[in-house]
């Protein structure tokens, strides 16, 4: 048996002795009495009894062990011209300060406080803090709209909300202040305060509207800083929102304790980072790819964590990535395929990597959407380097397949999502519940426990965590993708069961778009799908019915709802395509075949369903498709 092979065999066959093994890489304050409560909520708890505190395994210990001087973080902004680094033992001084400052304002152990910041340095600050008080932090992407702010703060009701003046996209600020404004007075719940950054390129107007913001440094200079709260393992670090099937979306609870045993174990044996290392994850803190890679887990294991505020084009150019990678001598990158098709784009031949040494890059490890092939093989050949996909998702905080590089490198098959990693005992199962064959395509499931770092369940909603990812197949816990194994091993991920589309890695909710969309006066009915692209791998589309007396122009109604559903979700979903059809596809129980409408814009062949209630509107929709350039020809 290979060296991976044993140490998956043990982790599934013996799953607390080899977490019990990992969590030793981790200070505790109090160790835990219990490895495993299988017990809990179907799903498993680790490490209860146990305290400790996430910020201190991130930050203070490393400056206890004489860590101290060593680069914690380093912040390139190419679109405010600014390289910062900040050592570990700056980053006690700031994480101490600002979580004296939380202190001050009301936030104790428990408080959730939301953090709605660009990408710079005193957002790691901000939930590092939070981690540092045992306060629960929700970050919520910039380019989210206020309603989507609004609806996760009456969900996790804050007490504090963090943000800056603005932000900065490729041709345009984005201004935080009116949105956080927009978004507490669609909110029900009122927060205590908002403690603004105000940046130098944008200075917002505090207490225009609401009388509750202080300036961040001012809120600084009014407190003392604070040691580490001792936290127990099982006590909540973080929520994150996340798409689901409905426009409310689904508050992922991590804990702390699992959490950062697996950060831990997951720096070392999946990416093959040691102290020292500098690991770039080219996300946002808004995603949880940002949470685990940019945020905790190379801090966790005492490497250099790098914070990009930039895109991998157009800020300048597409040798972007090459640029810094040369100057940070960042050995791990970690992005999705989106951005690598975007490279390519813009540079088919790579001729930006030849002005640059990129000699210090070891691994490049792709996720958020599966790779396609052909981005995997371009940027092999480009790089001359391993380029791994690998799948997680929200719920796991770290990847359910990959290549554990660490331990040993595997081969790498394009457009697989590599073998099951330690911890994950995948398996296929067809709608029924029984076990696929290998090669064939099904359920995706893991086989309970999940390991440590899988959410313990949705912030304060344990009936909808069972409904949505337990009950279906008891004993298993439904990823939401499809795909199948194949006789090595190695996962396939090939989509999703669900409603969920992928636009340039970024998880969306077609239901949500669709709820936008019926809010329309004129909309009747509508039917949200996502379409096959090139650049950013799907992206919405939007079919409406309109009601019987609408006067207003087509196109009128059209611009409407595109705008509507930027104000509401944000620029973020790019929903550009819509049109007009007099009816949806329905099967003879209502229920509409957006799968089918898939097919026919994506070009692939499909069979009608026998419960198709006419299926003449096919047809129609086929030329509404057509009129909106689908299918595309390559
Ligand atoms: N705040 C406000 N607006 C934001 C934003 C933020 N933090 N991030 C993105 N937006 C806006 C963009 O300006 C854009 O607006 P536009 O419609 O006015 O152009 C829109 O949201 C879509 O953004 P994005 O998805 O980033 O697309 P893009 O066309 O600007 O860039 C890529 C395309 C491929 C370069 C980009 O998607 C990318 O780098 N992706 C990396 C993927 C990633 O980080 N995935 C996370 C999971 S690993
Ligand atoms: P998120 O929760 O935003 O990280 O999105 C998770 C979803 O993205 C998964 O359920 C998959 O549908 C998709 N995904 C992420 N990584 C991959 C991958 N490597 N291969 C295929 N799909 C992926």
């Amino acid at each position: 048996m290979s060296k991976y092979q044993t140490l998956f065999e043990q982790s599934v066959n013996n799953p607390e002795q080899f977490w019990q093994l990992a969590a030793e890489n981790i200070d505790w304050y109090k160790p835990f009495d219990k490895t495993l409560e299988t017990e809990y909520q179907a799903s498993g708890r680790w490490f209860s009894g146990g305290q400790m505190n996430t910020c201190y395994n991130a930050v203070d210990r490393h400056v206890k062990a004489g860590r101290g001087a060593q680069a914690a973080i380093i912040y390139d902004s190419p679109v405010t011209q600014t390289v910062r680094k900040i050592s570990y033992a700056e980053l006690q001084r700031l994480t101490a300060e600002f979580a004296g400052a939380l202190l001050a304002q009301g936030v104790k152990k428990g408080d959730r406080v939301i953090i709605y910041m660009p990408m710079v340095p005193e957002a790691l600050v901000a939930m590092l803090s939070c981690a540092r008080l045992g306060a629960v932090h929700s970050v919520v992407f910039g380019g989210f709209a206020a309603n989507e702010l609004a609806t996760r703060i009456d969900d996790a009701k804050p007490k504090v909300i963090l943000s800056a003046s603005c932000g900065i996209e490729v041709n345009r600020q984005i201004h935080y202040k009116p949105l956080l404004d927009e978004a507490l007075d669609l909110a029900s719940h009122q927060v205590d305060k908002c403690i603004i950054l105000q940046r130098p390129q944008h200075f917002a107007k505090l207490n225009e509207l609401h009388q509750q913001d202080i300036d961040w440094n001012e809120a600084i200079s009014l407190a003392e800083p604070v040691d580490c709260t001792p936290v127990a393992a099982t006590d909540p670090l973080y929520i994150l929102y996340t798409s689901g099937t409905t426009g409310q979306p689904r508050g992922v609870v991590r804990d702390n304790g699992g959490h950062a045993v697996a950060m831990q174990w997951s720096m070392t044996n999946i990416y093959n980072n040691k102290p020292g290392d500098v690991y770039w994850a080219a996300s946002d803190i808004g995603w949880v790819v940002g949470h685990s890679y940019i945020c905790y887990a190379p801090l966790i294991a005492g490497c250099t964590t790098l914070i990009y505020e930039g895109k991998p084009v157009s800020t300048p150019d597409a040798g972007a990535f090459w640029r810094v990678v040369n100057d940070h001598q960042v050995k791990t990158l970690f992005t999705a395929p989106t951005a690598i098709r975007a490279i390519k784009k813009e540079d088919p031949e790579g001729s930006f990597l030849s002005q640059y040494d990129t000699s210090s890059l070891q691994n490049l490890f792709l996720a958020g959407e599966r790779s396609d092939p052909d981005t995997l093989a371009w940027a092999e050949k480009l790089l001359s380097i391993p380029v791994i996909d690998h799948w997680w998702q929200t719920e796991t905080a770290w990847a359910i397949a990959g290549n554990p590089m660490g331990i040993e490198p595997q081969q790498i098959k394009h457009g697989s999502a590599g073998l099951p990693m330690p911890g994950y005992n995948v398996q296929i199962l067809d709608d029924e519940g029984d076990i696929k064959a290998t090669g064939e395509m099904g359920n995706i499931v893991v086989k309970l426990p999940l390991p440590p770092s899988c959410f313990s369940t949705l912030w304060q909603n344990a009936e909808r965590f069972h409904e949505s990812y337990m009950a279906t197949f008891p004993g298993y816990y439904l990823s939401g993708d499809s795909g199948y194994i194949d006789n090595d091993g190695y996962v396939w991920v090939m989509g999703r069961i669900d409603d969920v589309i992928n636009v340039a890695g970024h998880r969306l909710s077609t239901g949500a778009i669709e709820e936008v969309l019926s809010s329309h006066p004129a909309v009747a009915e509508c039917a949200v799908f996502g379409v096959i692209d090139q650049l950013k791998g799907e992206l919405p589309l939007g079919l409406v019915i309109l009601k019987t007396g609408v006067t207003d122009s087509e196109d009128k109604i059209l611009t409407e709802i595109i705008q509507r559903a930027r104000d509401q979700i944000g620029p973020v979903a790019a929903f550009k395509q819509v049109a007009i059809v007099n009816r949806l596809p329905k099967t003879r129980s209502g229920k509409i075949l957006r799968g089918i409408m898939k097919k026919i814009a994506n070009g692939e062949t499909f069979k009608t369903p026998a419960t198709i209630d006419d299926p003449a509107i096919l047809d129609e929709v086929a030329t509404a498709l057509i009129d909106l350039g689908y299918p595309k020809t390559a």
